[in-house]
């Protein structure tokens, strides 16, 4: 069998480069909800990626954004964002990204985030340490937000529930550097790993928008946790990602926002 690292870079890079090759095209838009947009590609993208995973491994679980959740009773669970970064990607602006990640009994054992509009692919494998384009990185020494550069994002349903991240957002702004909402969390979280940027927040994500981005931090050297500072898991209901120095200043700043 073909090493599982391996064979996921390969689907990532070949998602990857379907999705760069169709950004120019005109798409046809079909809409979750008054914001939550979905292209033809997210869904091509996925047919793409599973059928390959199906293939290789079909005795393998899977867990996929668009329409994938095959349990078969396995060890082995993939999680897969087919394009992440959708709302970008419709309006052609170029930052987004292709997650896969594999969990094995419930432990994140390889994270691939692929950017295939700088080919740049961000590599983690548990216990092993992360990679972009096989050269380890790791996160910034940064101390002290005001010297941080952060990133963030907004729930789709930011019109519809006041737990919307802008309480947090406002008070961060004034603390930071600055905040990019730059709309890839996976994306996000391999900038947090790489040291480009240095703390992430965000409430309501997906385990495919942040499976494979999570080892990629923790596999850098950063820390992940909850915005309560609690063990990260993929039900949690918001994530802190950080170089780990500014953990717990971030942390300060998030329960000032919700107390106020
Ligand atoms: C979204 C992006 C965005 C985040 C949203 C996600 P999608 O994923 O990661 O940055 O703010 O919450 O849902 O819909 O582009 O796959
Ligand atoms: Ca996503
Ligand atoms: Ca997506």
């Amino acid at each position: 069998m073909k090493d599982l690292k391996e064979c996921a870079i390969e689907i990532a890079r070949e998602a990857g480069i379907f999705l760069k090759d169709k950004l120019n095209s005109v798409h046809t838009i079909d809409y979750k909800g008054e914001i939550n947009l979905v292209t033809e590609v997210d869904k091509i993208s996925e047919e793409m990626i599973t059928s390959k995973i199906n293939a290789l491994f079909p005795e393998h679980d899977i867990l996929a954004e668009e329409f994938t959740d095959i349990d078969r009773g396995s060890d082995f669970r993939w999680i897969i964002d087919p394009l992440d970064g959708t709302t970008n990607y419709a309006h052609g602006y170029p930052y987004f990204c292709v997650s896969i990640a594999l969990e094995r009994l419930n432990i994140m054992t390889v994270g691939i985030v692929y950017d295939p509009m700088l080919d740049e692919m961000f590599v983690a494998e548990k216990g092993k340490g992360a990679f972009l384009n096989d050269r380890e990185i790791h996160v910034s020494n940064t101390r002290g937000i005001i010297k941080s550069l952060l990133a963030t994002g907004f729930p789709y349903d930011i019109r519809e529930d006041s737990h919307n991240n802008l309480n947090y957002f406002n008070e961060m702004i004034l603390k930071a550097q600055a905040i990019r909402r730059a709309g890839s969390a996976a994306l996000d979280l391999a900038y947090v790993a790489a040291g480009r940027f240095d703390g992430f927040w965000e409430l309501k994500l997906n385990p495919w928008d942040i499976a494979a981005g999570w080892l990629l931090v923790e596999e850098a050297g950063g820390i992940v946790t909850d915005m309560g500072g609690n063990d990260y898991h993929l039900e949690s209901s918001s994530i802190l990602a950080s170089n780990g120095r500014i953990h717990k200043e971030m942390m300060d700043v998030l329960k000032w926002a919700s107390s106020i």
